[in-house]
């Protein structure tokens, strides 16, 4: 099927030029479906949808996403966000001995630098590297974990993570790898890479929606690591009610509590379509766009942000335009939907349904508001 057919699944798209996957990935359609659907099991089989499916779902969602980052079944659970599920990988150290080290990237995303930086509270000294060469020679014995992303989120560029991982590997250190910007535009096998943790999220290229993020875990370290944050989704019997906490086997044992159902019902129907296409085929049509993209802004004279080798290139396109905001105000009344982030400039981030006519559109109408200055006053929201 060609890619463009894949577009009457996603109502906005007849409406809008989505070039904004990077954040919020469009609805399918069928994520409307399965939300009434979940609606109906709820007001059909009220307390009986727990034990047909519900209850299950952190995992049986989990072994999908499992298929699109190549982790085996039974080593991925859904959690609401990637901070909630980094918190579970931490809770599973301590940070009182000889190795309690946090070596970190000062591009991971924010939300994730917070909660490491929170962990100082318990002994935890954090490093904080540059770029991916620094990380590995900042690891070392004193390293008990390296929290990295696989495509810095501000600039779309694809980290070198192999090195960071041998190394890390070399001194009995853990790494985590933040896949949210690469999931579902740049292919990912975590256990090809043998990645300690992964991490990501829904709501961006896999179209899912917010509230169904996920956790990788090692499938040897899932067997003894014994997190501190947990709940009775993370017990072996959880129907038995026991008073002691006893570890369910596997990855369950890095949930917490209740789950968050109706999102799981949205998040499917995105990775259902992602799952179909192939991550391979979408990166080789990623690949193919912003290379083309890239050129009409360097023929316009842009200052491209984002690396031109495409194999350091992740799913965005980032250009640096000056008074930015402004453009991207008038850009967004055109119905073009991106985004910026203040010390890089306007992201561009086309997905498999992005046709080559609304790339051409898009930098036809950069050139043009740029040219002659742009009209709206910016807006005062982030972007
Ligand atoms: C790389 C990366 N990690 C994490 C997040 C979000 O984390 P959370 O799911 O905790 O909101 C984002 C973006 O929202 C991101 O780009």
């Amino acid at each position: 099927m060609d890619l463009t057919a894949y577009r009457e699944r996603f109502p906005i798209l007849a409406e809008t030029t989505y070039l904004i996957s990077h954040s919020l990935g469009p609805m399918p359609l069928e994520a409307e479906r399965r939300l009434a659907q979940y609606a109906h099991t709820w007001n059909t089989r009220g307390i009986r949808a727990w034990g047909e499916g519900w209850w299950a779902m952190p995992t049986t969602v989990g072994d999908q996403v499992g298929r699109i980052i190549g982790a085996p079944p039974g080593s991925t659970v859904m959690h609401q966000n990637v901070t909630i599920a980094e918190a579970v990988i931490l809770s599973c150290f301590t940070f009182d001995g000889e190795r309690r080290r946090v070596v970190y990237e000062e591009e991971n995303f924010p939300s994730v630098r917070y909660l490491q930086q929170a962990q100082r509270a318990r002994g935890a000294e954090i490093v904080v590297c540059p770029d991916e060469e620094a990380i590995v020679e900042a690891i070392d014995e004193r390293t008990l974990l390296v929290p990295i992303s696989h495509v810095i989120f501000k600039t779309g560029r694809i980290q070198d993570v192999e090195p960071i991982i041998e190394r890390a590997h070399e001194v009995g250190a853990y790494v985590v790898l933040d896949a949210y910007q690469a999931v579902g535009t740049v292919p990912l096998d975590v256990t090809a890479l043998g990645v300690d943790f992964a991490v990501g999220g829904s709501v961006k290229w896999l179209c899912g929606g917010p509230g169904a993020a996920w956790l990788y875990v090692r499938p040897d370290l899932a067997a003894r690591l014994e997190p501190t944050l947990v709940g009775w989704q993370a017990h072996a019997e959880p129907f038995a009610f026991e008073p002691e906490l006893e570890y369910a086997g596997g990855s369950a044992r890095f949930l917490t509590g209740t789950p968050n159902v109706p999102a799981l019902y949205a998040a499917t129907a995105g990775y259902d379509i992602i799952e179909e296409i192939g991550v391979e085929r979408i990166r080789e049509n990623s690949v193919r766009q912003t290379a083309q993209f890239i050129e009409l802004l360097d023929e316009a004279g842009f200052d491209v942000v984002s690396p031109r080798e495409p194999e350091r290139r992740g799913g965005s396109v980032v250009v640096r335009v000056p008074d930015f905001e402004v453009v991207y105000a008038e850009l967004e009344a055109r119905q073009i939907l991106l985004d910026f982030r203040p010390d890089v400039g306007l992201r561009f981030g086309p997905h498999f349904f992005t046709t080559d006519e609304e790339l051409e559109g898009a930098a036809a109408a950069l050139v043009e508001i740029s040219s002659r200055g742009a009209k709206l006053p910016a807006p005062a929201g982030p972007g």
